[in-house]
């Protein structure tokens, strides 16, 4: 999580802005653009001709951003309501046919969670079960809680949560279903805090539900998909050769996810190891650049303890590969 209702410092700016390499001129994009923390910084760096498009599915937080960037000219900045599954289109629709970097800030903000237009994320607070952060989707937290069969739910806690007692959380949340549905979000938190025990992690006591509000927030807005739908047309769409892309994340889901979408687009060929040659054409598209993925400072942590969950990894776009008459590749 990140961000605050005024211009703020995002997470690992400093870490973001050393990869990303941004320089002035040249088209950079932010995926996830919040209430624009690194757009700021993106349209800073890139000035004085430089151009940002930043996407994010959530109007409110469009709103924050245009507000919060009003000082930038406003031909050097493109905002638009986008989800990441909706990339390709938003650059073909701009004219763009190479980025020079393009940041990822997976999850949501300090605003979708506590601000006045919160959505049902926290289970400190009391509200609707909603957690989409598209208003547009159909599907709220509390239709899967109240529809999806006991099975279905466990799996959703055990995917996407890693949660250990999905089981019994499920099926708590059946049997209570039965007397009434589960509409707020301290109903199902203390659902889950009766069913099972919080466990420690490291010197803090976790809270109980932690896992099960990942997972529902994950399923809600299909988090995977869109990140991994993301990240390939982002690196479709970098300059070849130096073009950089920067993913930002909060979980081990999204951070696991994009540490396999890196390699997988490293390594090209997605034959099974069985076959004795390629048959799949695939070519290496990245250099993965972050081995392991970097973490915020103990200063960053320090200053904003929300910050110490966040993950970073990267890539740059290999060379072109041209290829001759007879198939034979060159850089
Ligand atoms: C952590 S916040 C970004 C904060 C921002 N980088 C900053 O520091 O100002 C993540 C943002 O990503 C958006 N988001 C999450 N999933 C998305 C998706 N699939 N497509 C577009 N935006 C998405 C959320 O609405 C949220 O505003």
């Amino acid at each position: 999580m990140s961000g605050s209702s005024s211009i703020h410092v995002p997470v690992m700016l400093r870490e973001v802005v050393e990869t990303l390499q941004i320089r002035s001129g040249g088209v950079w994009v932010d995926l996830g653009c919040g209430p624009g923390g690194y757009t700021a910084e993106l349209l800073r760096r890139c000035a004085p001709d430089g151009r940002v498009i930043a996407l994010d599915v959530d109007e409110d937080a469009l709103a924050l951003a245009r507000r919060n960037l009003a000082s930038f000219p406003p031909e050097r900045i493109s905002l638009v309501r986008a989800n990441f599954t909706e990339l390709a289109s938003v650059l073909s629709e701009a004219g763009v046919t190479t980025v020079n970097g393009c940041v990822l800030d997976a999850g949501f903000s300090r605003d979708q969670v506590l601000g006045d237009q919160s959505r049902g994320l926290s289970f400190l607070k009391d509200e609707p079960l909603d957690m989409r952060l598209d208003r547009t989707l159909k599907t709220t937290a509390a239709d899967l809680v109240n529809t999806l069969e006991q099975r279905e739910l466990a799996a959703l806690f055990r995917d996407f949560g890693q949660e250990r007692q999905a089981g019994r959380i499920a099926a708590a949340i059946v049997r209570r279903r039965r007397q009434r549905p589960i509409r707020t979000t301290l109903e199902l938190a203390e659902l889950i805090t009766a069913t099972v025990s919080p466990r420690p992690r490291g010197n803090r006591v976790r809270h109980a539900a932690t896992k099960a509000f990942m997972a529902l927030r994950t399923a809600v807005n299909d988090e995977l998909s869109a990140l991994r739908a993301g990240i390939e047309q982002a690196v479709l769409a970098l300059q070849p050769g130096s073009g950089r892309m920067v993913v930002v994340s909060y979980d081990s889901n999204e951070d696991g996810l994009t540490k396999r979408t890196f390699r997988d687009l490293e390594r090209g060929c997605r034959c099974p190891a069985s076959l004795p040659t390629c048959v799949c054409g695939r070519r290496p598209e990245v250099r993965v650049l972050t081995k392991k993925p970097v973490r915020p400072s103990r200063e960053e942590i320090a200053a904003n303890p929300s910050a110490r969950s966040a993950r970073l990894r990267a890539v740059e776009r290999l060379p072109e590969v041209k290829t001759d008459a007879d198939g034979a590749a060159s850089l």
